[in-house]
């Protein structure tokens, strides 16, 4: 019945262009990274978190940890190359029945989506959130000429946490390490197994730091919530 949480917190933010990495910006009054990890800390379901950061600022996330007091974090791991070598390492860390995956630069993930998440994962063993996509979105090739229009009623996009039965998270990133398989989400790699991996409904505000103007936007959900 155990939930363990692995916290990407290893990239770079080079679409953000900050010199200091986007999940270590401060948010109102504390780092990005510290919003996110309390989300989880307080979420009574939640019993382990492990946190994986770049090589060479471990300790430093050791130490944000400690300034504030988070004590559900069981490990802080070393991160890799992509994504989802930062999220295997992290899953060596873990050993719950459960395992939800959600990015770092994610803040405003709440708990009633993490409980309706957790809800539907026991069931059907792999759950994402997500929210239907506002614009069209068109397919285009690299001449910049749009090949096809796909119908917006079927696309979603894409959020964290994601969330799957340890084992079948495990297995999903074994063979796409032996297969040289990259995949943007975990979900994609879990997908890959022929597993059906539900959605379930989201939030606008549930939005991922990634280019300099999601900055302004975060402020503002920040000081609309008054958290
Ligand atoms: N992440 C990670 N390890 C990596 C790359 C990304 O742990 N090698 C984490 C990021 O820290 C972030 C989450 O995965 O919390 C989502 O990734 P993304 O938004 O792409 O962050 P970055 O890779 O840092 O940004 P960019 O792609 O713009 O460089
Ligand atoms: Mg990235």
């Amino acid at each position: 019945m155990s939930v363990g949480v692995i916290i990407p917190a290893a990239g770079r933010g080079k679409r953000m262009g900050t010199k200091v990495s986007k999940q270590f910006l401060p948010l109102g009054d504390k780092p990005v990274l510290i919003h996110t990890l309390m989300v989880f800390e307080t979420h009574p379901e939640v019993d382990e978190i492990v946190v994986v950061a770049g090589a060479g600022e471990v300790s430093r996330v050791e130490e944000m940890v400690a300034q504030y007091g988070l004590e559900k974090i069981s490990a802080v791991a070393t991160g890799g190359q992509e994504r989802q070598d930062s999220v295997r390492s992290g899953l060596e860390h873990l050993q719950t029945e459960w395992v939800l995956v959600h990015d770092a630069a994610r803040p405003f993930v709440t708990h009633g989506h993490i409980t309706e998440l957790l809800k539907v994962v026991r069931l059907h063993g792999a759950a994402i959130l997500a929210v239907p996509v506002k614009d069209t979105i068109k397919q285009v090739d690299p001449a910049g000429i749009v090949e096809r229009t796909p119908d917006r009623q079927s696309l979603w996009a894409v959020q964290t946490p994601q969330a799957f039965r340890r084992s079948l998270l495990v297995q999903a990133h074994q063979r796409a390490l032996e297969q040289g398989m990259t995949g943007t989400d975990d979900a994609m790699l879990v997908e890959e197994l022929g597993i059906d991996v539900r959605v379930v409904m989201g939030d606008y505000q549930n939005i991922k730091l990634t280019t300099p103007e999601d900055l302004a936007i975060a402020e503002a959900i920040w000081k609309m919530r008054g958290t």
